[in-house]
């Protein structure tokens, strides 16, 4: 359903950079970066799943928490560093809460943007596991 990834961070008495490579920490073909930002503590985001993307997913800054849902198991990820982060399968129902203030959530998709990718309704999610 979803990995653990992390990254090496380059530090030095200047603050710390991390480099994203795709074929090496980007375990697929990159085709969009999005970011997600000025997210209010009590709202939710996600609510659905995709058919066919493979994202990564990053909080560049502060911390959200991001519920994942293969339909068998759910489990809770906190995301809460720049150098750690989680790739996540197809057919994975996601929402993401518990934004920080501040927070910003990257995302590295295998795919341009397409409404056609998406299932946003549970009942269609489970039932499009089935097939
Ligand atoms: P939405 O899927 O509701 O965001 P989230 O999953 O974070 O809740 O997307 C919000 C709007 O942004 C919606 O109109 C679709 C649009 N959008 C794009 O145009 N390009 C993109 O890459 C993404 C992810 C969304």
């Amino acid at each position: 359903m979803y990995k653990n990834v992390s990254f090496k961070e380059i530090t030095d008495q200047r603050g710390s950079l991390v480099a994203l490579e795709q074929g090496i920490e980007i375990p697929f073909d990159m085709k969009r970066v999005y970011f997600i930002y000025g997210v209010g503590g009590d709202d939710r985001r996600g609510f659905h799943a995709h058919r066919n993307l493979k994202q990564l997913m990053v909080c560049v800054s502060g911390n959200c928490k991001v519920l994942l849902d293969d339909g068998g198991e759910k489990v809770v990820v906190s995301l809460n560093s720049p150098s750690k982060g989680i790739t996540v399968n197809s057919m994975v129902w996601r929402e993401m809460y518990d934004f920080s203030e501040g927070c910003v959530l990257m995302v590295v998709a295998d795919d341009i943007y397409r409404e056609c990718d998406y299932i946003r309704d549970y009942e269609l999610f489970q039932e499009e596991l089935k097939k």
